[in-house]
């Protein structure tokens, strides 16, 4: 019987890279040959074993997978079928995509759209499907019922934009026409996003004063936020009318000291995004838009690909916010 590599946390601590066999593989009702994972923030945490990411020991990590049906007793896939699947507690409470061999619930499953590949899909991965996700919210925010207009209208702000969900972000939002304004505390990284499409890159620091004043003068159309905190209070004070603010995660702070002024005078809109559990339709429309808006060369841009051996240095840098952009994992080498 064959056996395959994968990295798997035995119990709290770090992961290890191990060889499995097929009768360790779960249950589940398709069989995918994994060729293409990537590195989230979420799994910095769980490969060192530094948050409680992993539900339940031993598990495989890795939140995100691509690659190609092997088997299926589900009728809506076929071997040979191109496949992606993130989140649905992958690499938390269901083996994940650090793997060359992995079975998950056909439901689970998107087809990858035909102007992807397992590569560029990863390349996305869960950091790009939240970032699709945010600026959905923002779209929805403009969709001239609220006295904007749909889509591509006024100024965007994007955080942590020198990470994968803010590169991804950066790189879609300016492409649906918004001016996005980038903030990074890395300030070599202003010719990179430029490069994705900021118009403009502000410090860290500018948007971290505190205390908060609770209304500042209005300037966001919508807000993509990876960081939480004090970044994320005075994004909100400084959102237009009828802004959309979508809180995406906590790289900074999990704490959110605010007032209600902007929501009640201004009518903001704080928009939560959670990327695990969205319906099988959303999750496809959402991947569609993925291919549509960003060309092939423009992924190529803010990915670089890595072995899977090399995950435990990889991990340890997503975490120290040391990663520009997106990593893909190469789970054959
Ligand atoms: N809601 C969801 O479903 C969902 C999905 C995916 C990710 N997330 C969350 O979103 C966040 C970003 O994920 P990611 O995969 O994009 O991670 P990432 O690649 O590590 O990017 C995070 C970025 O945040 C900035 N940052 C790091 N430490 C910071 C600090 N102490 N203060 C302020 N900014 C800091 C850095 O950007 P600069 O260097 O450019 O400043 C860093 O590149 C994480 O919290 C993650 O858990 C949530």
């Amino acid at each position: 019987m064959d056996r395959f590599p994968a990295v798997v946390a035995a119990g709290p601590g770090p992961a290890g890279l191990v060889e499995l066999g097929e009768e360790d593989l779960p249950a589940g009702s398709v069989t995918i040959e994994v060729s293409h994972s990537s590195l989230n923030y979420k799994d910095g945490l769980a490969v060192t074993g530094t948050g409680k990411v992993i539900r339940s020991f031993p598990l495989t990590c890795g939140i995100d997978l691509a690659g190609t049906v092997r088997s299926s007793i589900d009728p809506a896939w076929r071997p040979g079928d191109a496949v992606l699947a993130t989140g649905c507690g992958l690499g938390e409470t269901h083996p994940g995509g650090y793997t060359t061999l992995q079975r998950v619930p056909g439901e689970w499953l998107v087809r990858i759209p035909d102007r992807l590949d397992a590569r560029r899909a990863m390349a996305l991965g869960t950091a790009g499907f939240t970032a699709m996700l945010a600026a959905r919210a923002i779209e929805g925010g403009a969709s001239g019922d609220d006295g904007h207009s749909a889509g591509g209208d006024g100024e965007v702000l994007v955080t942590g934009a020198g990470g994968g969900v803010g590169s991804v972000a950066v790189a879609v939002l300016s492409r649906l026409g918004y001016r996005v304004v980038a903030s990074t505390g890395r300030p070599e990284l202003h010719g990179y996003l430029t490069g994705l499409g900021a118009a403009e890159i502000i410090g860290r620091a500018g948007l971290g004063t505190s205390p908060v004043r609770p209304l500042q003068p209005e300037r966001w159309r919508g807000v993509v936020d990876t960081v939480g905190g004090t970044i994320l209070a005075n994004a909100l004070a400084q959102s237009r009318r009828d802004g959309v603010v979508a809180a995406c995660g906590l790289a900074g702070s999990s704490d959110l000291a605010t007032t209600v002024f902007p929501f009640i005078l201004r009518g903001v809109r704080l928009a939560g995004v959670d990327s695990v559990w969205r319906p099988a339709g959303e999750r496809l429309t959402t991947w569609t838009q993925l291919a549509e808006v960003l060309p092939g060369e423009v992924i190529d841009g803010f990915s670089t690909v890595e072995p899977m051996s090399a995950i435990a240095g990889l991990a340890g840098r997503v975490l120290g916010g040391e990663i520009r952009g997106r990593v893909v994992i190469d789970t054959a080498r």
